[in-house]
């Protein structure tokens, strides 16, 4: 949550920072704020809103002007989204200015401490605590902005990325991190600051990524120090070298990040099984799963932890890997999981999934899972992130940046990976025989152009989505592997059409739900041949005798539920445990287009980041 981005060097930052931030606007978009050196002085200015709004700002308040500059979008944790709450902020001297990206969770006791020892504060937020601190550390002891930063950071607990500069000292930067990304793109003679490397991907095309607990000095025509925020110790700056490409953080096109990343599904899920489904060999290798064989195979249970959609992807993965590795899987929230005091014994393994590989919650269940001697295997999309650090081992999804706050080619990518490891497993156990595993590695290479098929709906959908966009509360149903689709394409319309609606497994409807439908109520029914299918069929039945709307999501060629239903959407037929890579685009787009029609953000839905780094 929230975006950093600085600039150090020969070239305006402005531009710089504020191109970053429109970049990083995924992370947070409440406020915005940026603070420039410009040659004198210290110039900030900030604004509740987003990017777009603190242009303007700039425009009415400050020159543009200066090779030293520093902006943040925040998702607010302490204090409201105002002008005042929003960063930069800057210390009670008017030296040191500060961008911060997580939560100092003792910033009351120091507040307190620092207003007895004369301190003022202007807003309500932990980080104006923080910079205030850095201030009476570097004055009490007399040292460097570094080694202040390195002091005061000692004395907090919370997390955190942060940038700070001394306007006095306009050659130097401080970075440092705890739980929260930062990386740093290393130039001829100018660095970059960023939460992920978007901003700066066009300048260069090596970075530092910070490892938690470090922190760096940068300096203007020097070398870049990278230190232990414990004990200042100097360590080795790992320059890495980015695969990212700007064409593919642009729009290319499209009119939202959200809807390019829909289309965007077919190449993605190519380039997640690319050179590990080998079907002439009849094979998959997957170098985190032969390396780790053993674990798997010698588990106990696999417990799959995740929050929102990934925890959607991992229900997906619970009945493949039941059904076909016959291991014992539980599927956990991350959030819960970490708070309850699980049983968890060196014989688990444990599957953390996270898209960005940032999630708080995940990254603290896997700590803790670690701890108590459980393997961790990763599956993430963003390449070193914290979690794919953290973890044992693990499989990207080689999805590609998803900018879109609502997770999509995000979810179908992660149960590509996860059928790919269960159906690994199965071949390892024997527990699928190899004409199967054949069909399955078959099926799984034309997954891809089935996608491309399902999106041919598009016209439909969107006529489907104008009948009911103005609806107050929807119903998803599906059974079995679609049970979890059901929960995705509620949460998709939830999140960026801010319309109620809720999965269900299809069955469990007579248990409750039922009484909600009435000849208002559009019912999202996940119906495609599979093996309760006609159990859905007849809880077609109930929903049509109690006069609820049925969309119908069915199998092509389908005449039954087309017969039943007020609206099908057809996908192409796949095995019933890759159904969920087909029945999950027509929601995607459902949601899409009724979110559209409302005229709502739907690349940055009101209250939501892409990663949520917060617990
Ligand atoms: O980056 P992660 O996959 O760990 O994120 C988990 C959730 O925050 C995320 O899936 C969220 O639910 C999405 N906005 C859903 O579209």
């Amino acid at each position: 949550m929230c975006g950093i981005v600085g600039y150090i060097g020969p070239r305006d930052a402005y531009p710089i920072v504020i191109e970053g931030l429109k970049r990083l606007e995924y992370r947070g978009y409440d406020s915005a704020g940026i603070a420039l050196y410009d040659g004198t002085d210290l110039k900030v200015a900030k604004t509740k809103g987003k990017v777009s709004e603190l242009e303007k700002c700039v425009e009415n308040e400050i020159t543009k002007t200066g090779n030293l500059g520093i902006g943040h979008t925040r998702w607010a944790t302490h204090g409201v989204p105002n002008d005042v709450n929003s960063h930069p902020h800057v210390s009670n001297s008017g030296d040191l200015v500060i961008i911060h990206n997580g939560i100092i969770e003792n910033y009351e006791s120091l507040k307190k401490e620092l207003i007895n020892r004369g301190y003022t504060f202007k807003s309500d937020t932990d980080t104006e605590v923080l910079i205030n601190l850095i201030e009476e550390v570097k004055k009490k002891e007399k040292v460097k902005l570094g080694k202040a930063v390195q002091i005061a950071l000692n004395q907090v607990v919370g997390a955190y990325a942060i940038a700070v500069f001394d306007k006095n000292k306009p050659e130097e930067v401080v970075v440092a991190r705890l739980g929260s990304p930062l990386a740093v793109g290393i130039g001829e003679d100018e660095f970059f600051i960023a939460s992920d490397a978007s901003p700066f991907i066009e300048y260069t095309k090596n970075a530092i990524y910070l490892e938690d607990e470090e922190m760096a000095i940068i300096r203007f025509h020097k070398k870049i120090k990278v230190r232990k925020i414990k004990n200042d110790a100097e360590v080795p700056a790992n320059i890495q070298e980015l695969q990212l490409n700007l064409e593919q953080i642009e729009k290319g096109g499209y009119e939202h990040f959200m809807l390019k990343e829909i289309h965007e599904q077919p190449k993605a899920i190519v380039d997640t099984y690319r050179g590990r489904l080998l079907r002439d060999e009849a094979i998959i290798k997957m170098a985190g799963i032969e390396d780790n064989m053993k674990k798997f195979l010698n588990a106990n249970r696999i417990i799959i932890v995740a929050c929102g959609t990934s925890w959607h992807a991992g229900l997906v993965a619970e009945y493949i890997f039941e059904d076909l590795a016959r291991i014992p899987v539980e599927v956990e929230y991350a959030s819960e999981f970490r708070y309850r005091n699980p049983v968890i014994t060196e014989n688990d393994v444990l599957i953390a999934i996270s898209q960005s590989g940032e999630t708080a919650d995940t990254l603290a269940a896997i700590k803790m899972a670690k701890s108590k001697g459980a393997f961790v295997f990763g599956v993430c999309n963003v390449v070193g992130s914290s979690i794919a650090r953290e973890s044992d081992a693990g499989a990207y999804t080689h999805a590609g940046p998803e900018i879109g706050v609502a997770s999509t080619k995000a979810f179908t990518t992660q149960i590509t990976v996860l059928s790919l490891i269960a159906l690994r497993l199965a071949r390892a156990k024997g527990t699928i025989s190899s004409s199967d595993f054949r069909r399955y590695l078959l099926e799984m290479e034309m997954i891809p152009n089935k996608i491309e098929k399902a999106l041919e709906s598009d016209a439909h959908i969107r006529v489907v989505s104008d009948i009911y966009k103005d609806a107050s509360n929807f119903l998803y149903l599906g059974r079995g592997y679609n049970f979890p689709v059901a929960l995705e394409g509620a949460l998709k319309l939830k999140e960026i059409s801010y319309i109620h609606a809720e999965g269900y497994p299809a069955a469990e409807m007579k248990h409750g739900p039922i009484a909600l439908i009435d000849e208002n109520m559009p019912i999202v029914v996940i119906a495609t041949r599979a093996e309760h299918y006609d159990k859905v069929v007849s809880n077609i039945q109930e929903i049509k005798s109690r006069k609820g709307k049925i969309i119908g999501v069915i199998t092509e060629g389908d005449t039954i539920v087309r017969e039943l239903a007020d609206h099908v959407i057809e996908v192409p037929d796949t095995i019933e445990a890759l159904s969920p890579l087909l029945t999950t685009i027509p929601l995607q787009l459902l949601s899409y287009h009724i979110a559209v029609m409302l005229n709502k953000n739907v690349d940055q839905p009101r209250n939501l980041a892409k990663s949520v780094t917060v617990e």
